[in-house]
């Protein structure tokens, strides 16, 4: 091993890391909105809705999120005649990918809400709508932090997948080094420093968020 022989490309594959958490964040910030309509569509009291929000994830957790960033990619432009860019294409699948899973962990969450909320806000007449926004979701919220980091977490590490369709972030950089100066060990090691790096700091983050919500709750 010899890292002096990557030392002036270490601000290189630096610059991964901004694009990176550019796809992260807006992927994650769409990701979590459609998943809270998708978890909507799930638990609403109509069977065809219903339907339609577990078909949605089944597709989108039923294949392999590489095979759906190929397709946004390379395949949708020989239908619709639109090119998109690499970032485009990656914020997509990622969204729509990571929307399934959110889906589900919110309603996982909504459900693990004790029954008695709806029976209580039933019985006093509150509306529907103000019943999930004011009533059940704020509490929903603290069982699914958790997961919901998790998440946050596997889009960080998965997001190395638009290395495929030409996003210049980490992984990809470190593989152009590589190429270049025909090291891979060296420029690889150095990528998988950084991801995991940026998770233990998710990590701590999520730790930290969790210990105030329950101080909060006075437990
Ligand atoms: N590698 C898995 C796949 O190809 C990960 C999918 C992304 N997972 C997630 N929780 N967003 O399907």
């Amino acid at each position: 091993m010899d890292f002096s022989r990557i030392y002036d490309s270490i601000p290189y594959i630096l610059e991964g890391i901004p694009v990176m958490f550019q796809v992260v964040i807006v992927s994650a910030l769409i990701g979590i909105s459609l998943g809270i309509v998708v978890a909507t569509l799930k638990i609403v009291p109509n069977r065809f809705i219903n339907f339609i929000g577990h078909a949605y994830t089944a597709v989108f957790r039923g294949t392999p999120l590489i095979l759906q960033l190929a397709i946004i990619h390379f395949g949708l432009p020989q239908l619709t005649g639109y090119i998109t860019t690499p970032y485009q294409s990656a914020v997509i699948a990622f969204s729509l990918n990571s929307g399934a899973y959110i889906s589900e962990i919110i309603r996982a969450g909504i459900q693990a809400v004790d029954k008695g909320q709806w029976e209580a806000s039933d019985a006093l007449g509150v509306p529907y709508v103000k019943q999930l926004r004011s009533i059940i979701l704020p509490q929903a919220f603290k069982n699914i932090l958790p997961a919901l980091v998790n998440e946050m977490i596997t889009l960080t590490k998965e997001s190395a997948l638009v290395s495929t369709v030409g996003v210049l972030d980490i992984m990809r950089r470190a593989q152009i080094v590589g190429g270049q100066k025909a090291i891979y060990f060296e420029p690889l090691l150095f990528a998988g420093v950084i991801y995991f790096t940026i998770v233990m700091i998710l990590t701590y983050l999520g730790q930290r968020l969790e210990k105030r919500l329950r101080k909060s709750d006075g437990r």
